[in-house]
């Protein structure tokens, strides 16, 4: 039930399909792949090209696809949505401040045939969830601002994930609870008490000689299901 999504943005970008192939025979469930713009966030990597090139490479040693879990942030959002759609995303997700009609973009990646995501900056409430809940297959918790990898976890994050969990369990619907920015060994079991089920880390990992090391190291810290105070 939980996913490790480990992201690329802290890879050797010279030799990156080797690096999403090693990561992915040491335990990735996901690929987490970040997209800035230098306008919504400070900061430019990478575009639906590069999707595209490593999407191939998204299978584990028995041959099932590894999602292709991408995190716009970017503005304006439609276009650029579409584009990865077309280059093999399986999970698009997006910033509500970016998109002047959020609940038509949620629809628009749906339509596309992917699963559709809304991220929240650390600042940003949960607000616009209460009218999107039933477009949306992923919420996406920062723990940093975005922009760059290599930053410190942010404690109040926790309380943003309770909140989202509990939406989604009144929801009842199947939505992944994804969080991002500054996760590591020692601070992952506080994120899944708080209800996240599936857990983005760069530099904790790509900053690591042994990817496989850092991942089973994830695991280890996970409990053996949910979280029991958010069981039905
Ligand atoms: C930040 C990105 C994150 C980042 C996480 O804007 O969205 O995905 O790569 O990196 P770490 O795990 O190093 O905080
Ligand atoms: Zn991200």
């Amino acid at each position: 039930m939980y996913r490790i999504a480990p992201s690329i943005l802290s890879a050797d970008f010279a030799r990156l399909g080797d690096e999403v192939r090693g990561v992915i025979a040491a335990g990735a469930d996901w690929i987490h792949f970040d997209v800035m713009d230098n306008h919504y966030v400070p900061n430019l990597t990478i575009g639906p090209a590069v999707a595209k090139a490593i999407k191939p490479h998204c299978r584990n040693a028995a041959g099932n696809t590894v999602a292709l879990d991408v995190h716009l942030m970017v503005q304006p959002v439609d276009a650029l949505a579409a584009e990865f759609a077309a280059a093999g995303a399986d999970c698009i997700s997006f910033h509500p401040e970016a998109s002047a009609h959020v609940h038509r973009s949620l629809q628009a990646i749906r339509a596309a045939g992917c699963r559709a995501g809304l991220a929240f900056n650390p600042a940003t409430p949960l607000d616009v969830l209460e009218w999107t809940i039933d477009e949306i297959d992923l919420i996406l918790v920062m723990s940093v601002n975005p922009g760059f990898g290599g930053q410190r976890f942010i404690d109040s994050a926790l309380y943003k994930i309770e909140q989202a969990r509990r939406w989604i369990e009144r929801s009842g619907r199947d939505i992944r609870l994804e969080v991002d920015g500054g996760i590591k060994p020692d601070n992952i079991r506080a994120v899944a008490d708080a209800g996240a089920d599936t857990f983005v880390a760069g530099s904790a990992i790509f900053g690591q000689p042994d990817y496989g090391a850092v991942i089973a190291a994830m695991r280890r810290e996970l409990p053996p299901g949910l979280s029991s105070r958010w069981a039905a």
